[in-house]
């Protein structure tokens, strides 16, 4: 058996003793200090034999024991194991450094307090420590501005200001071409820029690089012409295609718990291909560029869906796992970021206040 310390191990102290993370695997052990020697022990792969002989003041059956234990805590790699595959994958594919590795694993699939334990939570912290001010104001020296003009003479601000998250779909369907206008707005190619080494596409959205590192998937539930599946988007070709017939899964299970989403007839999965990006930018900035590019894409989405006159609701929560498996992703720098639920609008559950001076404080709402 040979073992190796995973590049993937940060460590951090915690009161007296040290925390030793593998971020890749999540996997964590609280130990004393002294004990983070044995991360130096096998920097490549080395033979427990080997191990032992570099220690001989040390009784070898419980020293041999110690690194079993190590290997059973996910903090040393067994040669071959499960692990140890995930993270040659790493070495091999991950270009963006240390430090976007660390929050790119670390949050995946984390927990999240569901709306009640959050509005509890909120609550609780408004009486001790309120909210910090949700705008920054300027003083009576600054310039005012010409009022826009919004809806009245404007589509663009007119289209802007229907965009409203409404989590609560009617049970209709979309239609293809709503369908079709909203994945165009977002990833639809609509030329092509020469750099020194190749063509890049140019969407109807700004890319770092032109580098455009997102593909689109659609859950499609209930669209009409579209028999229910998971479906690839292209850009190139704005097609779909089909990769899985309708599943038995419920969206709630995709997204953390979050019922609303059951009843949306299409969902978009924004999935980033971080490659594409590190490919060139192989720092960790990168990462920020690409979670940036998201909310680009996402926004021209969301845009064309409120045109048509439906809803669009935005959710980071993933259960990046399972939508991994719905998508059948497997390499890890392949990864969902963010979804888009379609839908056609019901009542809005809302409570949506003109703008103005009495609506300024945060607290305000739970005050009232
Ligand atoms: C990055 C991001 C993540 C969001 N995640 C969720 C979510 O998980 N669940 C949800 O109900 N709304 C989510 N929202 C929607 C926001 O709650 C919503 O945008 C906000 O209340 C403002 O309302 P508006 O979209 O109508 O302007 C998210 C929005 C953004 C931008």
């Amino acid at each position: 058996m040979r073992v190796k310390v995973p590049q993937t191990i940060v460590t951090f102290p915690s009161g007296s003793e040290i925390v030793v993370y593998n971020y890749l695997t999540k996997d964590a052990i609280t130990c004393a200090p002294a004990d983070t020697y044995w991360l130096t022990v096998a920097p490549d792969w080395t033979s427990i034999e080997d191990i032992l002989v570099a220690h001989p003041h040390f009784e070898p059956q419980s020293l041999q024991h110690e690194i079993k234990a190590l290997v059973d805590l996910g903090i040393l790699l067994e040669e071959g194991s499960s692990n140890a595959v995930k993270e040659a994958n790493y070495n091999h594919s991950w270009e963006l450094g240390r430090a976007a590795g660390f929050f790119h694993f670390a949050v995946m699939d984390n927990e999240y307090a569901d709306l009640s334990e959050s509005v509890s939570r909120q609550k609780h912290r408004t009486l001790a420590d309120p909210s910090p001010d949700l705008f920054w104001r300027n003083s009576d020296k600054a310039i005012s501005l010409p009022k826009c003009n919004r809806a009245e003479s404007q589509p663009l601000f007119d289209v802007m200001l229907k965009r409203r998250t409404n989590r609560n779909a009617l049970p209709d369907s979309i239609s293809l071409p709503e369908l079709s206008e909203c994945l165009y707005a977002g990833l639809g190619v609509v030329g092509f820029v020469k750099s020194e080494t190749c063509l890049l596409p140019l969407k109807l959205t700004p890319s770092g690089g032109a580098r455009n590192p997102f593909e689109a998937f659609v859950w499609a539930r209930n669209v009409s012409d579209v028999s229910p599946g998971i479906y690839h988007y292209s850009g190139l070709d704005h097609s779909l295609e089909k990769l899985a017939t309708d599943t038995s899964q419920l969206p709630m299970d995709l997204f953390k718990g979050q019922d609303w989403t059951d009843n949306m007839p299409a969902i978009i999965f924004l999935v980033a291909e971080l490659r594409r990006t590190s490919w060139k930018y192989n720092d960790p900035n990168a990462y920020r560029v690409v979670l940036i590019e998201a909310g680009h894409i996402a926004q021209n989405m969301m845009l064309a869906c409120a045109n048509n006159n439906l809803t669009t609701c935005p959710t980071a929560a993933l259960s990046h796992r399972h939508v991994s498996a719905l998508l059948g992703l497997s390499d890890i720098t392949q990864t969902p970021i963010y979804a888009l639920l379609v839908g056609k609008p019901g009542a809005n559950s809302d409570v949506i206040l003109e703008p103005g001076i009495q609506n300024c404080h945060p607290t305000s709402h739970w005050a009232a």
